[in-house]
């Protein structure tokens, strides 16, 4: 049975792999990017070379409501139907809360929560139709705040919270989960080997986590989670464990 997976910033990191994993466990996938047409284009181009007209790329700006709402139209018009809805596409830089300016805040809300949130919405009835599900992808600082990020700590906050309401509001038929990475892929940009260091000094299992940790995580919230909404799989080799 033809089933259908949407995940947005899926052109690297996380959401690539997240893509993958859900090709091969047999979804046609819409891999939404923003900046990364040409990462996407390639990564659906193996998808299909594996399974024919089974991957496709859409580009959009998503803190762009308008252009929001034409992507979950496209996004539900690919196949006629949306399964699973993977909110991956984040913003995530730093702002003490001295310097935050309202753009900063803007552009951490917008990617991290209004638009997790507004996508939902918009597929709201092609998710109900298919009985299906969203994974949120959170971060354990939206558990515990991370010093220098506070709007992006808000932002994931507020993500966390939105998985459990919407779990209620969208019950029975959409179960609606979150995946809280702690260390997996470094943020792209200058992080020096000694912050790297004090990062993992805190983390239970002494290592960052892989692509596939995410994964795999993903994959139990989507096909063996069947009585498992509002939740928050944390997923960061013990690194909660640690103040
Ligand atoms: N990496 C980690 O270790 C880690 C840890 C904790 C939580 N997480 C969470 O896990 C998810 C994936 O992490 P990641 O590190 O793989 O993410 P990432 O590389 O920081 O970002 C994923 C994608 O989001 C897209 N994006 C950003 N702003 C956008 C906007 N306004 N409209 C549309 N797309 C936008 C970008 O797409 P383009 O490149 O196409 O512009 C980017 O490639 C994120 O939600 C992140 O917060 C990750």
């Amino acid at each position: 049975m033809l089933r259908v997976a949407v995940i947005t910033g899926a052109a690297r990191r996380l959401g690539a792999a997240t893509a993958r994993m859900l090709h091969r466990e047999g979804f046609n996938v819409v891999v939404h990017c923003r900046a990364s047409l040409a990462q996407a284009e390639s990564l659906v181009a193996t998808l299909n070379a594996d399974r024919a007209h089974s991957a496709v790329v859409l580009q959009t700006d998503l803190s762009s409501p308008s252009a929001l709402q034409s992507f979950a139209g496209q996004a539900a018009g690919c196949w006629g139907r949306v399964d699973v809805l993977v909110n991956n596409a984040s913003t995530f830089y730093p702002g003490s809360i001295e310097n935050v300016t309202s753009e900063d805040w803007e552009a951490l809300t917008a990617s991290n929560l209004r638009t997790p949130f507004f996508l939902v919405q918009a597929l709201l009835p092609s998710l109900r139709a298919a009985r299906g599900c969203v994974v949120n992808m959170a971060d354990i600082h939206g558990e515990r705040g991370l010093p220098g990020y506070p709007v992006y700590s808000i932002a994931k906050a507020g993500l966390v919270a939105m998985t459990k309401i919407l779990a209620r509001e969208l019950a029975p038929l959409v179960r609606v989960n979150a995946v809280a990475p702690g260390a997996i892929l470094w943020p792209e940009g200058d992080m020096g080997d000694t912050e790297k260091q004090a990062v993992l000094q805190k983390v239970a299992l002494q290592r960052c986590g892989r692509e596939d940790d995410i994964a795999k995580a993903i994959r139990y919230l989507v096909l063996d989670a069947d009585y498992v909404t509002g939740q928050i799989l944390t997923v960061d080799g013990g690194r909660l464990l640690f103040s």
